[in-house]
């Protein structure tokens, strides 16, 4: 049966209280939404433990916001995959923008990252998406193809299994300004038409997400098309009532 994936981007906010408050809340009503949600909590590093030991008995899972290309060593702050293993987490969201923009990263690197994250068996969540100048000079289409190419290339035909991929607008992020459903389902059609090239056998198992100003006021009108398999949220997710608003939704639209 078809479920929804929700994904709680707490970027870098929060602090020890806000997020037992948070999940405090989260743990008296989640059982209510999961029957057509899975849900995956991703906080800033240094809470993963935290939020693990609170989400471990809730049915919901931990992500990761990233993961460095090295496993072991003379890294100063960086955080291996193994650690991430180690303590729990499922799910590393690679390749979002703000790591592009604001840490350089390229499809080269991002790849190095979503194969390592495959490599130890936990899921990568593959951020893809164009900004306001490549969508106005109609370039979404090549920008998205060239982000899934380097890791077709890197990875095989058969490198999506097992990995979600998250389409994020960049000029839909954080700006208020979310893009409209219909583009968005015809963007991921797109997308899982181009994978399906390579692999038609599996194209039922991609999940393809929307990411960029989603809150409890649009996210019907996003999970109400038949290609946008769950959303990724970033300001939205902060406030446990405005995220337990969107879980519902979510879930009453797959309930129908
Ligand atoms: P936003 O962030 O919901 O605040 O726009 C989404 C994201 O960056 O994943």
């Amino acid at each position: 049966m078809k479920k929804n994936f929700i994904v709680a981007n707490w970027k870098l906010n929060g602090n020890i209280q806000t997020i037992s408050n948070f999940l405090n809340h989260l743990r008296l009503k989640i059982s209510l939404y999961l029957q057509n949600n899975t849900v995956v909590i991703a906080p800033s590093t240094i809470y993963l433990e935290r939020v693990y030991n609170y989400i471990k008995d809730m049915n919901i899972f931990l992500g990761a916001q990233n993961v460095d290309i090295n496993t072991q060593g003379a890294f100063t702050g960086e955080t291996s995959i193994l650690m991430l293993k180690d303590i729990g987490a499922k799910y590393v969201i690679v390749g979002h923008s703000e790591r592009r923009f604001l840490h350089n990263e390229n499809n080269e690197l991002i790849s190095k990252k979503f194969g390592l994250v495959k490599s130890l068996n936990l899921i990568p969540i593959l951020c893809i998406g164009e900004t306001e100048t490549q969508k106005k000079k109609n370039k979404t289409k090549e920008i998205l193809t060239n982000q899934l190419n380097v890791i077709f290339q890197d990875f095989g035909e058969k490198a999506f299994i097992n990995s979600i991929i998250a389409y994020e607008p960049i000029w839909s992020i954080g700006t208020g300004i979310s893009a409209d459903p219909i583009y968005v389902q015809s963007i991921h059609k797109f997308i899982k038409d181009y994978i399906n090239k390579y692999n038609s056998s599996d194209i039922e198992k991609i999940i393809v997400q929307y990411g960029g100003s989603v809150n409890s006021k649009n996210a019907k009108n996003f999970l109400e098309q038949p290609d946008i398999d769950g959303l990724l949220i970033g300001s939205a997710s902060l406030m446990y009532e405005e995220f337990l608003k969107i879980l519902k939704i979510s879930n009453d639209i797959l309930c129908k």
